[in-house]
C-alpha cells in the first residue's frame, strides 16, 4: 500500500508545531517553536501573546516541516490539526493554517483532540496494543484513560481540581522558579531530602480520581509559616517531598486502574511524563508486570508529530472534517 503522509499542526497552547508523519508511526519532521521566554515574565501563558506568536511562526514552521521531511504538498494524503482542548485564540491559528492547506491543495482535513494526540505519541515509539491504559499528565490534564481500540477512549479517572503540571508550576512559582517549573523541581528533587509530609489527597479513596490543590496549598502554607517565624527552608527538600508525594499519588492510582482494567500496555503521556521520579517508580514497580511506553521527552511536550500519529487512525476510519471545523477550547473525549 502507498505510504500515508500527513501534515499536522499543533497550536493549542504556547508551542507552534508543524510535523510530517508517515503511516501514523514515523516522524519525518517535527518543528517546534516555543514561546516560553515571552510568557516567563508573566509567570504563565498569556493567551493574547500566545496567539500573536502563533501567527508569526506558523508559516515558517510549515515550510521547515515540509523541507526537512523532503515532502511536497502533492505527496500528502491529509492535513491534521488540533481543534481542542486549549486556548481558543491559539487553536484558531492552527485551524486557519490547516484549512488553508486543505482548501488550496484539496486535501482531507482531520481535526484531532489534543489529548488523543498526547496518547498516540506512544505509537511513534512502538505500536499501541489494545486495550491500553494511558496516564495523561500535563499542564492542563491529569487523566487515566482506557484505549480499548484505535481511537476508542474512556476516561476512568480525572482531577477534581488542579492538573498535576499546574501544581508543579504553582509550587515552583512559590519557590522562585521560572515558568514552567516542572523541570527544575524535578532536578531539585534529586538533590534534596524528603523531610516534609504533605497530605496525599484521595490516596485512600477507592476511585481513580486525583486532587492536587490540597498538596499545593500545604506546600504554600509551609512556606508562609516558615517566612513568618523567620525560618529559611531548604527549597530542595520542599521540592523533593512535594515530588515524592505527587509521584506516589500518580503511581498508586495507575496501579489501581491496571488492577481493575487489564491492559496490554501502559502509556505515560503529556509534559509531566518527562518527570524522572515518575519514570523511575513506574519502571521499578509497573514495568515488571506490563509493557510501559514512555515517549521520548521531545514527544512528551506539546508537538505536532503526536497529532499526525492520531490523525492516521482517523484517516483509516475515513473520519474527515469539513472546512466548518471550529475550535473547541473545552473538548473532551
Ligand atoms: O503537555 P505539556 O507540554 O503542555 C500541556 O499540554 O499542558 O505539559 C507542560 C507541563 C508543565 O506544567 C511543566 O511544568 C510540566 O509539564 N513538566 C514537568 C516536567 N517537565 C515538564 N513536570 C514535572 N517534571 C518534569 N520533568
Ligand atoms: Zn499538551
Amino acid at each position: 500500500a502507498k505510504d500515508v503522509l500527513i501534515l499536522a499542526f499543533e497550536s493549542s497552547c504556547d508551542e507552534t508545531s508543524v510535523a510530517v508523519v508517515k503511516n501514523g508511526q514515523e516522524v519525518l519532521s517535527n518543528i517546534i517553536a516555543t514561546q516560553i521566554k515571552s510568557h516567563q515574565r508573566f509567570g504563565g501563558v498569556v493567551p493574547e501573546v500566545a496567539s500573536r506568536h502563533h501567527v508569526q511562526q506558523i508559516i515558517h514552521c510549515t515550510d521547515l516541516a515540509l523541507k526537512q521531511a523532503q515532502v511536497n504538498y502533492e505527496d500528502l494524503a491529509a492535513v491534521a490539526v488540533t481543534y481542542g482542548p486549549g486556548l481558543v485564540g491559539s487553536l484558531l491559528i492552527g485551524l486557519m493554517a490547516a484549512k488553508a492547506v486543505s482548501w488550496a491543495h484539496k486535501l482531507p482535513l482531520i481535526g484531532v483532540n489534543h489529548l488523543a494526540g498526547h496518547i498516540y505519541a506512544a505509537n511513534l515509539v512502538t505500536p499501541i496494543k489494545y486495550p491500553a491504559l494511558a496516564l495523561v499528565v500535563s499542564g492542563g490534564h491529569t487523566e487515566l484513560v482506557q484505549v480499548s481500540a484505535p481511537g476508542a477512549f474512556t476516561i476512568l479517572g480525572d482531577t477534581r481540581d488542579d492538573a498535576v503540571g499546574e501544581a508543579f508550576d504553582k509550587v515552583g512559582r512559590m519557590l522562585g522558579v521560572n515558568y514552567p517549573a516542572g523541570k527544575t523541581i524535578d532536578q531539585w528533587a534529586h538533590e534534596g531530602q524528603d523531610t516534609f509530609d504533605f497530605p496525599r489527597a484521595m490516596l485512600e479513596e477507592d476511585n481513580l480520581d486525583f486532587s492536587f490543590s490540597g498538596i499545593k496549598s500545604a506546600v504554600i502554607n509551609t512556606l508562609h509559616h516558615a517566612e513568618q517565624i523567620g525560618e529559611t527552608l531548604n527549597k530542595k527538600d520542599v521540592a523533593t517531598s512535594f515530588q515524592n508525594d505527587v509521584v506516589e499519588i500518580l503511581v498508586t492510582k495507575t496501579k489501581r486502574a491496571l488492577a481493575n482494567y487489564p491492559s496490554q500496555q501502559l502509556i505515560v503521556a503529556g509534559g509531566v511524563a518527562a518527570n524522572s521520579g515518575l519514570r523511575e517508580r513506574i519502571q521499578k514497580e509497573i514495568s515488571p508486570q506490563i509493557e510501559v511506553v514512555f515517549p521520548p521527552l521531545r514527544l512528551c511536550g506539546d508537538n505536532a508529530a503526536m497529532i499526525g500519529a492520531f490523525a492516521y487512525v482517523k484517516y483509516q476510519q475515513q473520519q474527515f472534517n469539513s472546512l466548518a471545523l471550529n475550535a473547541n477550547p473545552s473538548l473532551d473525549f
